[in-house]
């Protein structure tokens, strides 16, 4: 076994919604749904959209920010940048190198990760090894996603699903023995029908042909993903928890990805945890893929529900298949 070198934890937060709500009730308006049904089926009552003309980098930009000026790190002392998603504003330039510009990041390394909703989690544990491994010191961690652009607005199985937002977390080294203590990272490619773009790359490049079929939009087998979820957001917690050496009692919170309320209580009831514990955001913003976890960590931040020491546990699935979870042990004085 290596020895680390630093803990690497959380020193800073930030999270940015477009200010546009768009609620159960305006989609009543667009598709045959209700909001009675919504709610009692996913928990979600409104969520986010950003403009046409606003880039995911647009509300990456305000997330970053804010979790800067939260750690009290200067842009031009980040060495690397990471941009969790799925919704990138072009294939190259990566969002991250555009964020390093817009930023003044000026010696920042810079690159964009696809892991669906797992994203944010599978970039902190990348964020995690540099900083212990003492290579980096500073690291913006971003989770960030304009899904709206890639919704079937015609489609009541996903259209209600999904909003847009950012989310960010600035990496560094913190006191020793807290910070990241563990994580899991996880995939089964053999899911990778249940939920995706057909026409998004290489295989169907996007054209007149792909757009009328709509296989530029999501896709989605919702009933598998379901069932999908509900095993792997509690197992992978578990695995994590294990490797800190730690049990399930002994989580203060938990951050789980906000896809549907129903699979966020199965989690929370397979590791005993009460609601109380756990972070819900669900209902204002959506499913926001990579953003959802950061910007409910960075919501639960602000509201002071994370003090010094206490064990949050982070946990996440989505496209791939993937799924992620990791333990930190908050570092951040209040
Ligand atoms: N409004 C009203 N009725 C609806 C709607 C709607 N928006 N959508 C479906 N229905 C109907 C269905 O047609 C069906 O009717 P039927 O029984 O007459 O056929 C009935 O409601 C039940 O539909 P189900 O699909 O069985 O509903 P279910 O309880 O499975 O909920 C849902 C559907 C919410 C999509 C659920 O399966 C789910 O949350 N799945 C996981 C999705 C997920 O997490 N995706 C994101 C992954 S993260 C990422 O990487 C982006």
């Amino acid at each position: 076994m290596t020895m680390k070198k630093n803990s690497a934890g959380v020193l800073g937060t930030g999270f940015y919604v477009p200010e546009k709500i768009l609620s159960n009730f305006d989609l009543e308006k667009m598709v045959d749904t209700n909001d009675a049904w919504i709610i009692e089926r996913t928990g979600i009552k409104e969520r986010r959209i950003a403009e046409k003309d606003v880039p995911m980098s647009e509300l990456a930009f305000h997330a970053a920010q804010m979790a800067l000026d939260d750690a009290g790190v200067l842009a031009g002392d980040l060495d690397l940048i990471i941009v969790a998603t799925l919704t990138s504003d072009r294939i190259i330039p990566s969002t991250a190198c555009i964020l390093q510009d817009r930023l003044g990041a000026k010696h920042a390394a810079a690159f964009d990760l696809v892991a669906a909703c797992s994203g944010f989690v599978y970039a902190s544990s990348i964020a995690t090894q540099f900083i212990e491994n003492d290579v980096y010191k500073k690291i913006l961690v971003i989770g960030a996603e304009t899904l709206s652009k890639y919704i079937d607005w015609e489609d009541r199985n996903t259209c209600i699903l999904f909003g847009d937002g950012a989310g960010a977390a600035v990496f560094g080294k913190v006191d020793d023995g807290y910070g990241v203590l563990s994580f899991d990272l996880g995939s089964d490619g053999s899911g990778g029908d249940a939920l995706d773009i057909p026409s998004s790359g290489s295989l169907y490049p996007v054209t007149e042909e792909t757009i009328a079929k709509k296989m530029n939009c999501i896709h989605m087998k919702g009933k598998e993903v379901f069932k999908f979820a509900v095993k792997a957001m509690g197992a992978t917690v578990l695995c994590s928890l294990e490797r800190a050496g730690l049990k399930k009692e002994e989580i203060d919170c938990l951050v789980p990805h906000q896809a549907n309320i129903r699979i966020i209580q199965s989690a929370a009831k397979r590791l005993d945890l009460p609601m109380e514990k756990v972070v819900v955001n669900i209902h204002k913003y959506g499913n926001v893929s990579a953003a959802s976890i950061p910007i409910a960590l960075a919501e639960a931040a602000r509201a002071k529900r994370f003090k010094k020491g206490d064990i949050v546990a982070l946990s996440g699935f989505g496209a791939g298949l993937t799924w992620a979870s990791c333990i930190m042990k908050w570092a951040k004085e209040d």
